[in-house]
Formats: C-alpha cells, sequence, structure tokens
C-alpha cells in the first residue's frame, strides 16, 4: 500500500525548516574528516569518490582514493591512461564496471568539454556511467546545484521520518526523491545531501538506528510510533543461486598463467587464473591435461573458495597444475569468457587488474 503522494509532500514541506536546521548543526560537528572534503571542493576528487562510494564502505573506500588521485591527480591523466592500468589501482575494491566507467566518462570530459567537468546536471547526465545518483552529487557538492542525492541511505531516513513502509516497492524511488528535494535548501545543498548521506551512515543505521543521537529525532515519524525498527522493512530477497566453478592456477616456475576476462560480464576486463564452469567441459580438460608437466589426469582441488557476490555465491574448487616448461597455452584458442592468455609473475600481477576473486584464489594455491 502507498501514501497518495500529496499530504506527505505537504509534510516534508511543512517539516523542512526544522530538518534542515537540526541536520545541518549536527552535520558541523559530526561530520568526518574525510580525504575529499577539501576547501574548496575538487569536482574531480568528488567525482572519483562518489563512484568509490558506491556500494563500498568509507573505510574502505579512503585508502583506494588516496593512491588513486595520486596515480590520477585530475580527469586529463586518468583520460591518457590505459584501461588495464586503471582496473589496477581499482584491484580489489570490487564493482570493476565503475572503474571502466569512469575511465569513460573522464575520456568523454576531456574530448567534449575540454577537460573541465561540466556543471550543469544535464551535462553531467551525458557522460558514459553517469546516473542521477553521481550526476546529483557532482552537481550539488562540487557546483552548488539543487539536486538531491539518494542512496540507500537517504532513502533510510525518509522511510523512517515520515514512517514509509514500502521502500520495496519501485513506486517509493519516486516517493522518497521527491522528498528528498522537498526538504533540499537552495543555500548549500550539496552539504544537506552530505548531512543526510551521513547521517544514515552513522546514526540511522539500518540494524538499530541510535535515536538518541539523532538530530531530527523530533521530527521523525518512525520514532514517533515506535516502529523505528522495522522500517524500512527488510528487503525479501531470495538465495543467491550458488554457481560451481574450478579455478586452475598453472604454474611455469615463478610464472602463473592468467586469462584477461571478456569486457562484458563478470570482472570484465580483469586478470584471473582461468575459471570454468563445472563440470569442465571435456575440450577444456584436455586442454589442461596438456599442459601438465605429468602426465595423466587433472588433480585434485586443493581447496575451495567460497565468494559471495550481490545476485550469487560462487564456489570455486581451486586446482594447482604443474606447467611443462614449454607449455604455451597463448597460442590457439583461450577458454570461453576470456580474450587473452598470459605468463605472469607476481610483479606484473601487481600492474595489472586482478580480481578480489584471483587473490584468494592464488592465495588458496599457496602463491600469495
Ligand atoms: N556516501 C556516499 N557519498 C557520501 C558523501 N559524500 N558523504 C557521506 N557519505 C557518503
Amino acid at each position: 500500500m502507498t501514501r497518495p503522494l500529496g499530504p506527505t509532500l505537504a509534510q516534508a514541506r511543512s517539516r523542512s525548516t526544522a530538518i534542515r536546521r537540526a541536520l545541518l548543526a549536527w552535520f558541523r560537528k559530526n561530520a568526518r574528516v574525510l580525504p575529499w572534503r577539501t576547501d574548496p571542493r575538487d569536482p574531480w576528487a568528488v567525482w572519483v569518490s562518489e563512484v568509490m562510494l558506491q556500494q563500498t564502505r568509507v573505510t574502505t573506500v579512503v585508502p583506494y582514493f588516496h593512491a588513486f588521485m595520486l596515480r590520477y591527480p585530475d580527469v586529463k591523466a586518468l583520460a591518457s591512461a590505459e584501461l588495464d592500468e586503471v582496473l589496477g589501482a581499482w584491484s580489489g575494491l570490487g564493482y570493476y564496471r565503475r572503474a571502466r566507467a569512469l575511465h569513460a566518462g573522464a575520456r568523454d570530459v576531456v574530448d567534449r568539454f575540454e577537460a573541465t567537468i561540466p556543471s550543469t546536471i544535464d551535462e553531467l547526465l551525458s557522460l558514459p556511467g553517469v546516473g542521477d545518483y553521481t550526476s546529483a552529487a557532482i552537481g550539488s557538492i562540487a557546483f552548488g546545484l539543487r539536486a538531491a542525492v539518494v542512496d540507500g541511505n537517504v532513502r533510510r531516513v525518509i522511510a523512517r521520518l515520515f514512517a514509509l513502509r514500502s521502500q520495496q516497492e519501485a513506486s517509493s524511488v519516486d516517493l522518497h526523491k521527491q522528498i528528498a528535494q522537498t526538504l533540499l535548501p537552495a543555500r548549500a545543498p550539496g552539504t544537506f545531501n552530505e548531512a543526510m548521506m551521513e547521517l544514515g551512515a552513522l546514526v540511522c543505521t539500518p540494524g538499530q538506528p541510535r535515536c538518541e543521537a539523532c538530530p531530527v529525532r523530533a521530527s521523525c515519524d518512525a520514532r514517533r510510533l515506535g516502529l523505528q525498527d522495522s522500517i524500512p522493512a527488510p528487503l525479501k530477497r531470495d538465495a543467491s543461486p550458488v554457481v560451481r566453478l574450478i579455478a586452475a592456477v598453472v604454474s611455469r616456475g615463478d610464472a602463473v598463467l592468467m586469462g584477461k576476462r571478456d569486457r562484458d560480464g563478470l570482472f570484465g576486463g580483469m586478470w584471473d587464473p582461468p575459471v570454468f564452469e563445472q563440470p569442465i567441459d571435456p575440450t577444456w580438460r584436455r586442454w589442461l591435461t596438456k599442459l601438465r608437466a605429468s602426465p595423466g589426469r587433472l588433480p585434485a582441488a586443493i581447496a575451495s573458495v567460497r565468494h559471495v557476490l550481490t545476485h550469487r555465491v560462487l564456489e570455486v574448487d581451486v586446482l594447482c597444475i604443474e606447467a611443462r616448461g614449454d607449455a604455451n597455452p597463448q597460442e590457439g584458442a583461450v577458454p570461453p569468457g576470456y580474450q587473452a592468455l598470459r605468463w605472469m609473475t607476481a610483479g606484473d600481477m601487481r600492474r595489472c587488474g586482478t580480481s578480489s576473486l584471483a587473490r584468494r584464489v592464488l592465495q588458496a594455491a599457496g602463491l600469495k
């Protein structure tokens, strides 16, 4: 059941002054010191940080942000880098599509906007990989545009402030966006957006919200009704399907055979020891068998790595294969899902993008 829009928006309007005042006073005292929160704000740093912060916690992002900005201090630096190298800098942060989109976006800014990050929402939205969230974040935080940022944290704060139970319904996204836009002040909208996100991250948390520390508790319907623990309703997620895979760690001296994933798809463009679906296709079983120094059947798996992704769980058996000295799998076909194969030393791997799954597999094989 969704509530009619009109009355809720009218409520948001009538409570907006109190909410803004209390929230901004709290944020002035409690904002975390973060490396992208410079004065004045650097649009490039805002862009990089907001892309990294999608699906990833602040504490994980901070060291990656520092290293990335040292390597790519401005949009031009990223635009002139090779994608492989950029994926290397992103290694371990996950969701590599974000790195590819940021790289494409940087190139577009250089090509179409003379390397100056555009300052209107429409122009920001025209960049590859920049959607509602990122355009509103860059627009408001770096350029003072009155565009509401609506991420999971903000949606939870809004759902509780107005006791909206239907967070899961698609129609509620629209309502949450309209409320967020109504609450947003014309002065320093970026600060207000950041304050809403900060409140969601630090106080109005998913588990047990810290209502006693909340600056807007007097304006909160969920708290008034004692519903802060049941709003938003927990996500009804089907159990993620389990996919069974085999990772072949083929070593030759101090090098390991690494495959570069196809561009599109899981871990697109990243390097990892070739991974096959179970049961492994006879063609690829023969291919692996032929690489072996000692003849005969493939060895048993030495470990299994469980890798949890957003929509599926990968159960990866790790197979260690000692290759013949003259084995040269780079000539000929590459396994399905890959575009290239290469022998790599540990040093080579550090310079390329390797997924966190790859690192876990290599560790399980005793190689890292
Ligand atoms: N999460 C994502 N972006 C954020 C920001 N700018 N401030 C606080 N938390 C965030």
